[in-house]
């Protein structure tokens, strides 16, 4: 617990330091523009120290647009996407809160069924499992959501606690209420 009312948590975090705030991205349309402005930018300028990780394709979708500079310049932690070696330092600490935006279709499945094959789920799933605030904004076509299975995923993720949000404004106010909890 980090305080009880906005004013009080926020006092409280000034005084234990910035909450890092783990920041998860999938490859949904648009994630290199909305990640940097309407996630990573008005969550570091609220004080939150962001640990950036990023699935294997939306780091590639970062680097082809040339929108990494960007997104580290918003943190003093590295912004990754692979997994370290066995022998190598954690590059971040471990995280109060996560944020999962965009989630595709894709990474939302797999986070629901407690799948880790990159280091983004790895630091979700771990996340779910330490019962940590997580807010996940689902990002998916038409076709996507009339999968089958499209409803179970949300409905597991939902039953764990977590908060689906609609929109970028929304998960973005959601986990800043979360977090100073
Ligand atoms: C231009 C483009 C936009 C896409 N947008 C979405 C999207 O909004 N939601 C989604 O679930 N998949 C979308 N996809 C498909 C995912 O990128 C694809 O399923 C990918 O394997 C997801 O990988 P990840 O979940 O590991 O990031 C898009 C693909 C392309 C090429």
């Amino acid at each position: 617990m980090r305080g009880r009312g906005t004013n009080e948590g926020e006092r409280e975090r000034m005084r234990a330091g910035p909450v890092v705030l783990g920041l998860v991205a999938s490859a949904g349309g648009g994630v290199e523009r909305a990640l940097v402005e309407r996630v990573a930018a008005p969550l570091a300028a609220r004080g939150f120290r962001l640990a950036v990780t990023l699935t294997p394709t939306a780091a590639r979708w970062f680097e082809h647009a040339g929108a990494l500079p960007a997104l580290q310049a918003l943190t003093d932690l590295p912004v990754r996407w692979t997994s370290r070696l066995p022998s190598e330092p954690r590059p971040h600490p471990v995280p109060d809160a996560f944020l999962f935006a965009p989630a595709t279709a894709n990474s939302l499945a797999k986070l629901a069924l407690g799948i880790a094959d990159n280091q983004a789920l790895t630091a979700l799933g771990e996340a779910l499992g330490r019962g940590v605030p997580l807010v996940v904004l689902p990002q998916a076509g038409e076709d996507q959501r009339a999968h089958p299975a499209f409803p179970l995923h949300l409905a597991a993720l939902r039953a764990a606690g977590v908060h689906l949000a609609a929109e970028y404004d929304d998960a973005v106010a959601e986990i800043v209420s979360r977090a100073a909890d």
